[in-house]
């Protein structure tokens, strides 16, 4: 494939059991391409996670359109406010009146702050669930985020575990799938991305984080739908064992030239 130069939508595509993925791709100058995706799952009360890229509107929206009538859209879940996951909101509640969007105390704060429309939005209680006819999504913290307020959540239904930016990858060039990418780049894109997008890994208490991981494991989803990764429903184990083998067993890593440490060493 030829290299990406602006943000491209692809078709939207099965993601995992329910859930479709309408994946996009962004250029990142000179480390490859990142997945931007958001996920629907249809059924009586159809849930869109995530709104894509503002740059993408017309696409999003059109796309999903082909997929069901906006008038049946009944809720947004909102991983965080980061503007790659909030691109499309105001155009999307527009053409979708019945739609709610679903976040938590600190994400409904910052939609307040970024001037959305407060009376479109359900907030969820530490520990409440989203209750379907046929299933509940029960709210989690990924192993590791960029923003505070971010809320993943398992599918009862499926077993299908929505982790936001977590397990997220920098690759070479857009695939429809994981398995598509060799192993070692598969490694070093996922070390490359949770470096950027969660530098505070490198400071973080690994026992607590391999506890985290190992929560993970244990729940044993059927997939992990990241915001960043092409679809992943292959070998979500996989997943876990690479990231737990890059910052919870693997070496040290690098200097970070933004460390207070590193900072301070510097200016003594
Ligand atoms: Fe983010
Ligand atoms: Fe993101």
């Amino acid at each position: 494939m030829t290299a990406l130069i602006r943000p491209t939508l692809l078709p939207m595509q099965q993601a995992a059991a329910d859930w479709q993925v309408l994946p996009a791709f962004i250029p990142v100058a000179e480390m490859g391409v990142l997945a931007v995706n958001s996920f629907l799952l249809k059924g009586p009360e159809p849930v869109l996670v995530d709104t894509g890229l503002a740059a993408l509107g017309d696409e999003v929206l059109d796309a999903l359109a082909a997929e069901i009538d906006l008038e049946d859209l009944r809720w947004i879940w909102l991983s965080h406010t980061d503007a790659d996951h909030i691109g499309n909101l105001p155009r999307i509640l527009e053409c979708a009146p019945n739609a709610r969007v679903v976040t938590n105390f600190l994400g409904a704060g910052k939609m307040n702050v970024l001037g959305h429309d407060m009376t479109r939005v359900r907030v969820l209680e530490a520990g409440e669930a989203l209750h379907l006819p046929d299933r509940a999504l029960h709210p989690i913290r990924p192993p590791y985020y960029d923003a505070p307020e971010t809320q993943g959540f398992v599918d009862s239904a499926t077993r299908v575990l929505f982790a936001a930016d977590a397990f997220g990858a920098l690759l070479p060039e857009p695939v429809d799938t994981v398995d598509a990418v060799e192993d070692a780049t598969l490694r070093d894109g996922l070390v490359a991305w949770s470096t950027i997008d969660a530098p505070w890994l490198q400071i973080a208490d690994r026992d607590r984080l391999g506890a985290t991981l190992g929560a993970v494991a244990r729940l044993a989803p059927l997939a992990i739908l990241s915001g960043h990764l092409p679809h992943a429903g292959h070998d979500p184990g996989k997943l876990v064992r690479e990231v737990h083998a890059a910052w919870v067993a693997g070496p040290a890593h690098g200097i970070d030239p933004l460390a207070i440490e590193t900072v301070t060493a510097a200016l003594n």
